[in-house]
Parts: C-alpha cells; sequence; structure tokens
C-alpha cells in the first residue's frame, strides 16, 4: 500500500512512522509513506497556507489553492489514484470496521488540516471521505493522520506476526477483548484466574468469550446493543458487527 499524507508539518511524522510496527510494515515493503509538504504548492513570497475568513470572524482558514494543487500533483505520482481522505472532527467518526476496510486499499492520500478549517471549496472540488478520530478537537490532522495510519496499517495481511494476530482485539468481532495476563501467577495476593493455569483450550476459549461479553456489556452497551441485535454471541472469529 503507498500512504501519502499531505501536511504543513511533515516534520511530526518521523517518531511515529520510524518505530515499531509502522516501521517494520516499511521495512517489509508492504508499506510506503511518502509525506508532502502542503507549504511547497503556495505561489507567495510567504508560502501562506491559510488567510483570514471572509465575513469576519476567529482564526484562519486554509486556503484552496495549495491544497488543491497539492493534492492534484500528489495523486498524479502514482496509480491508482487512491482513497482521499481530509480528516476534521466534522467527518464520520473512524471505527475498526473503516479501519478493516482501508487496510484493503492500494493507495490512501490523507490530508492534515490546521487553523479553524478548510476552505469549503477543497471539500467541493477534492469530494473527499472526511474523517474524524473523535469528538474532541485538536490543533491539527496530523495525530490523526498518525491514527488512521497506525490502525490501518496493522491490519494489512503480512504486517502483525502471528504472535501478535490482531483477529482477537478488542471491537474485531464487535466485543472488548477479554482480560490478559502474564507471569507471575499470584502478585501481593491477586492471583491470575485458575482457568488461565489449567492448560484445557477449550475451558480457556469459554472463559476468554464470557469475559469479553460481559466487558462489553458493562463497559460498552451501545456496542453490545449493535452487535446482531445484542443477540447471542458465538465468538472472536465470527463476522464483525456494524458498531465496530
Ligand atoms: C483546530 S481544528 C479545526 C476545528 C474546526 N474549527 C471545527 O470546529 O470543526 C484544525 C484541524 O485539525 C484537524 N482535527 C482536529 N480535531 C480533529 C478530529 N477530532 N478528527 C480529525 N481531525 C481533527 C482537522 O484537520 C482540522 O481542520
Amino acid at each position: 500500500m503507498r500512504i501519502d499524507i499531505l501536511t504543513i508539518f511533515p516534520r511530526m511524522f518521523a517518531g511515529v512512522l520510524g518505530e515499531s510496527i509502522l516501521r517494520i510494515a516499511a521495512e517489509k515493503g508492504i508499506v510506503e509513506y511518502h509525506l508532502t509538504d502542503i507549504r511547497d504548492y503556495t505561489t507567495d513570497r510567504h508560502r501562506s497556507v491559510d488567510d483570514r475568513p471572509y465575513g469576519g470572524g476567529p482564526g484562519m482558514v486554509m486556503k484552496v489553492e495549495p491544497v488543491v494543487r497539492a493534492v492534484r500533483d500528489v495523486r498524479a505520482r502514482a496509480s491508482p489514484e487512491g482513497r482521499l481522505i481530509l480528516l476534521t472532527p466534522q467527518g464520520e467518526t473512524f471505527r475498526q470496521a473503516r479501519a478493516r476496510e482501508l487496510a484493503r486499499e492500494k493507495r490512501l492520500i490523507l490530508i492534515a488540516g490546521h487553523y479553524e478549517g478548510f476552505d469549503e471549496r477543497i471539500l467541493e472540488i477534492l469530494k473527499p471521505e472526511e474523517i474524524s478520530i473523535g469528538d474532541y478537537i485538536l490543533t491539527g490532522g496530523e495525530i490523526p493522520a498518525m491514527a488512521v495510519v497506525d490502525a490501518v496499517v496493522r491490519l494489512i495481511p503480512g504486517v502483525l506476526g502471528s504472535d501478535e494476530s490482531a483477529g482477537s482485539e478488542s471491537f474485531s468481532s464487535g466485543l472488548l477483548e477479554y482480560p490478559q495476563y502474564t507471569r507471575p501467577a499470584e502478585f501481593e495476593g491477586h492471583a491470575v484466574p485458575e482457568v488461565l493455569l489449567s492448560g484445557d483450550h477449550e475451558e480457556i476459549r469459554r472463559w476468554r468469550l464470557e469475559q469479553a461479553e460481559k466487558r462489553t456489556k458493562t463497559r460498552r452497551p451501545d456496542l453490545w446493543r449493535s452487535r446482531a441485535g445484542g443477540k447471542e454471541a458465538k465468538g472472536y472469529d465470527d463476522e464483525p458487527s456494524a458498531g465496530a
């Protein structure tokens, strides 16, 4: 997969893309990251990417010309054109189901905004998909872009080893994940549940499913209800529910 990120702060990405799973995915040749500085598409002496809003009001607005020029140029650098995604708090909330869908693409182009937001004509002309990472406001779209890239890349086949499989993680089947333990078997009077030490794989599987269901019901009733209409849950290999 080729991932293009358009931003006015390309240097923010070095740490995140250069470590852990995201770095390994690139080293394995499964994914390529390409950063583009939107300022490179300005034409004035000050390299301005923002301007005052028409009609007045606080803050600055991201200008239409550099963003549209940058997207057109980046699109033309490779094929396919890919899915164009604009990070905005006004977009659809990003969920695991969307991450799974994006992980099947050959190419993604992400646009990170800043200031008070985008000149609306950017949306009219480019018609990007709009994604929000949650109901809160961040300073810019860089951290949201990193969150989307991370969630997507780890789902591309071959990125995670079988030991780190995403199959049983929270949301993979519309359930939160079961509780996990590692050594020691007891710490300050807190013991690991007996069943996990039993070696009985079928019992362990049943216990984990039960725990996952219990957690989901109490912590995320919304998720539980949307999982097959809240009907009997079958296990981690089910088709994901719409809410995941
Ligand atoms: C300070 S925010 C602008 C918020 C805008 N004034 C509004 O009320 O919708 C600047 C940029 O950060 C990014 N951003 C902030 N919060 C976000 C979120 N929750 N999800 C995705 N992008 C976000 C977007 O690219 C946005 O254009």
